[in-house]
C-alpha cells in the first residue's frame, strides 16, 4: 500500500496574482508528478495549511483541483485552516464525537490515524484532554494493530526557531500521555508545517516533516530575534516534495521526492542489465 503525502499547500496567499499565483503552479506541478510517477498511490493525505486563510473560495479551488485524483484524498487541518470551510469542502471528512478533525480507519493492517491540531487564531499546535483521550482510546481500541499517525504540527524543536514550539506546551504534554507505552506501535508520526525535511523522534517514535508544495522555510538554525530583523533569508523557492509512504504489512518506509529542479540521466536499458543481474545474483534472487 502505498500513501501519498503532501502539505502546506496555502492556496489563497496571493489569490490575485497574475497570471496565477505561485501556491497554485506548486501545487499543479505537485499534483502534475503524483499522477506521472510510476508508483500506484492508494490514497493521498492533505496534512493541513491547505489554504492560507480558510476562506471557502480558497478550499473550493484546492478541492476543484484534488478532485482530478484517481485515489481517495483525505484532508487535516492545519493552523491556516478552518474547520467549517474544510468540512464544506471535503464533505467526507470524518470528525470524532467532540467535532474535531480526526479520525482513524485500518486498511491492508495498518491503522492509520489523523490528528486536529488546530487551535483557531493560534500558530502552533493545539491537541486538549479531549483529543487526547480519543488518541489514547483508538490506540488502546487496535491494540496489536500497526499505526502510523498523521498531525499537522510536529510535536519537535527542530532548531528553526520562529516555526518550533516551546517544548513545555501543554499540547505536547498531552499528546506524549497518549502515546506513552506506545513506540512498539505506532511506527512513524508524519507531519508538515514546518515547510522543510525533517526528521526526529517523541516519545521513542519515528517523526517526520514532509516539506511544503507551498515556498519553503530556509534551513537556518541561528537564533533569531523579533526586536532585530537581521535580512537573513526565511522563505526559499526550493520546488515541492511529496512523500509516498510504503506499508508492505510488516514495514513502513517512507520516499521523498522533489517535483521539479532534476533530469534522468541514466536509463534501464540493456547496457546496465549486468549490473541488475550481478545485484539479482547477490541477493540470490536471480
Ligand atoms: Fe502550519
Amino acid at each position: 500500500m502505498l500513501i501519498a503525502q503532501i502539505t502546506d499547500v496555502h492556496i489563497g496567499f496571493d489569490p490575485d496574482a497574475k497570471p496565477e499565483e505561485l501556491n497554485r503552479t506548486r501545487f499543479r506541478a505537485t499534483l502534475d508528478r503524483l499522477f506521472a510517477q510510476p508508483n500506484p498511490v492508494d490514497m493521498l493525505l492533505v496534512t493541513g495549511d491547505i489554504t492560507d486563510r480558510g476562506d471557502r473560495e480558497s478550499f473550493a479551488r484546492t478541492a476543484e483541483m484534488l478532485s482530478q485524483c484517481p485515489f481517495p484524498v483525505k484532508a487535516l487541518v492545519g493552523n491556516h485552516d478552518t474547520r467549517e470551510e474544510l468540512l464544506h469542502a471535503f464533505p467526507d471528512t470524518a470528525t470524532d464525537e467532540n467535532g474535531f478533525v480526526q479520525s482513524a480507519f485500518v486498511q491492508e493492517g495498518l491503522l492509520v490515524v489523523m490528528l486536529d491540531t488546530l487551535e483557531p487564531g493560534r500558530h502552533g499546535g493545539a491537541f486538549c484532554e479531549k483529543r487526547r483521550d480519543w488518541l489514547a482510546a483508538t490506540l488502546a481500541k487496535h491494540e496489536g494493530t500497526p499505526a502510523v499517525i498523521f498531525m499537522h504540527h510536529p510535536p519537535i524543536v527542530s532548531g528553526i526557531e520562529w516555526m518550533d514550539p516551546d517544548p513545555s506546551e501543554q499540547w505536547i504534554a498531552n499528546l506524549a500521555s497518549a502515546l506513552e507505552g506506545r513506540s512498539d506501535q505506532v511506527l512513524a508520526i508524519h507531519c508538515g508545517h514546518l515547510h522543510r525535511q525533517i526528521v526526529g523522534q517523541f516519545c521513542g517514535i519515528p517523526v517526520s516533516v514532509t516539506p511544503s508544495v507551498a515556498p519553503l522555510v530556509s534551513m537556518d538554525l541561528r537564533a533569531i530575534s523579533s526586536d532585530k530583523p537581521d535580512s537573513r533569508p526565511l522563505i526559499t523557492t526550493e520546488p515541492p516534495t511529496y512523500a509516498l509512504h510504503r506499508w508492505d504489512g510488516t514495514s513502513l518506509v517512507s520516499h521523498y521526492e522533489r517535483v521539479s529542479d532534476w533530469e534522468v540521466i541514466a536509463n534501464y536499458g540493456p547496457h546496465l542489465q549486468p549490473m541488475i543481474r550481478e545485484m539479482e545474483r547477490e541477493k540470490g534472487t536471480g
